[in-house]
């Protein structure tokens, strides 16, 4: 293998254009090639783009050719050329090749331009990652993320980060994966909204984002069992703050991603007519509301039970943008929720849902400030006192209203791609059932 570094005019495909006429280099992989007569066009990848790489020549002897032959998919080369403007090449342009630099011939790759089951491309995740789709949803994910930092430092939201070993649990028993912490037990973290709550009366308004667990046992097409997510926290707010902030946030993600990744968006072939349509304020309904709604539309739903994926579509059928649900019944959302003056049996929490059936991309609300009504509700929920003696100090020492949510990026992810299973959302999803790769 011969491999010179030094070379000066290495470019990324994603920055060609401005080398317009000019003798570049592009290190990456053959993503296919053909040939036409005198010509062969190799397709290559580099992480940031497809270039097609032309060869023409009246000599069939020509060296490059007998290279050009030897070349599979997924082999590793350095390809020097001029850059041409070629409508019909992907991307717009073109290298007029002149030397083909052969790193290593890949050897039977394993994931061909033919159909393969999803297990097996599960199975071959470390792989996957380079085809086409599945590099435009993940390039997706980045922007996404890129855009929730953007839009929490730009309103000088502190980000806080949040431990993942914890003693208690924020979203209830059931889900908690359980691991030993020397000769104590600890959990992985649900969500750290609880610490955020600390870092509220010490910042204010801070966020934190990182990866969160569920031993969720179900196996649907929108639960991870690691996920990633991101919450703010800000003191002296109420559920109509989180609402807006919520709304915002959605709002700008979308437009960020329509923006400044139209190119994934039309691999993926995302219509995106109603995302486009996306306009703050979203619709409100209270949970009252919605199941009447869901009744009326012929739905099984029991009152007093939370929305399921059959809900998710049927609301989606009724509208055609994101909702906001609010006032469910205490009883199937979180201890810290704030009950609503007038009804205390119902909670002043939030979901906002997606459209198109793509579900909750972000739950919270306004949470308890209340010393008694609080140590009321660690009791109703039977949690251990001693593991939230330091939640229950922050409502001792300056306690005030203050409210927060959660938002998925995964959920996000799979709504702006208009991917049906969260499980391409993320490099390596974690399954019920599977750990590999
Ligand atoms: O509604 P959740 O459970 O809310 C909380 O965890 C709050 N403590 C957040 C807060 O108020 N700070 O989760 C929030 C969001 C959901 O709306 C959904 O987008 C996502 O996290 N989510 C999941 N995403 C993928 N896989 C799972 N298993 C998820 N569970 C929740
Ligand atoms: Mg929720």
């Amino acid at each position: 293998m011969t491999y010179n570094p030094h070379i000066m005019s290495w470019v990324y495909i994603e920055d060609i254009s401005a080398h317009l006429d000019r003798d570049v280099e592009v290190r990456g992989w053959v993503y296919n090639k053909r040939s036409s007569g005198k010509v062969r066009f190799l397709l290559v990848r580099d992480g940031t783009g497809l270039l097609q790489a032309t060869l023409f020549s009246e000599d069939k002897d020509h060296p490059l050719f007998e290279v050009f032959d030897r070349l599979t998919q997924e082999s590793s080369v350095i390809v020097h050329g001029r850059v041409r403007e070629e409508k019909r090449a992907p991307g717009g342009y073109e290298m007029t090749l002149i030397d083909i630099q052969v790193l290593q011939v890949a050897q039977d790759y394993p994931i061909t331009p033919k159909e393969h089951s999803t297990p097996f491309l599960m199975s071959h995740r470390h792989l996957w990652l380079r085809s086409q789709k599945q590099h435009a949803i993940l390039q997706v994910r980045a922007e996404v993320v890129r855009a929730i930092r953007n839009f929490f430092d730009s309103r000088n939201f502190r980000l806080m980060d949040t431990p993942i070993l914890t003693p208690s649990a924020c979203e209830g028993t059931t889900t908690l994966f359980e691991t030993q912490y020397f000769d104590q037990k600890a959990y992985l973290s649900q969500s750290g909204q609880l610490y955020n709550e600390a870092t509220a009366m010490a910042f204010g308004k801070v966020y934190c984002f990182g990866p969160t667990f569920r031993a969720e046992r179900s196996k649907t097409r929108k639960h991870l069992i690691e996920f990633w997510m991101v919450e703010p926290e800000v003191a002296f707010a109420t559920l109509e703050d989180a609402i807006q902030l919520g709304t915002d946030l959605v709002v700008d993600i979308i437009g960020r991603v329509l923006e400044k990744r139209k190119n994934d968006l039309d691999v993926l072939e995302r219509d995106t007519g109603l995302l486009e349509k996306v306009r703050s304020p979203f619709p409100r309904l209270t949970y009252e509301q919605v199941i009447a709604q869901l009744k009326e539309r012929g739905s099984a739903i029991e009152p007093g039970s939370d929305l399921g994926a059959p809900e998710e579509a049927l609301l989606a059928e009724i509208f055609d943008g994101p909702l906001c649900l609010t006032h469910f019944p205490a009883a199937i959302k979180a201890f810290y929720m704030q009950p609503d003056a007038h009804r205390p049996d119902l909670v002043l929490g939030v979901d906002i849902m997606a459209s198109e059936g793509y579900g909750e991309v972000i739950g919270g609300g306004q949470r308890i400030h209340d010393l008694e009504l609080l140590e009321k509700k660690i009791k109703e929920f039977n949690l251990p006192a001693e593991a939230y003696a330091w939640y229950v100090d922050l409502r001792k020492y300056g306690s005030v209203p203050h409210a927060g949510f959660g938002m998925g990026v995964e959920r996000m992810v799979s709504w702006l791609c208009g991917i049906k299973h969260i499980r391409e959302t993320i490099p390596f999803p974690r399954l019920l059932y599977r750990i590999y790769p």
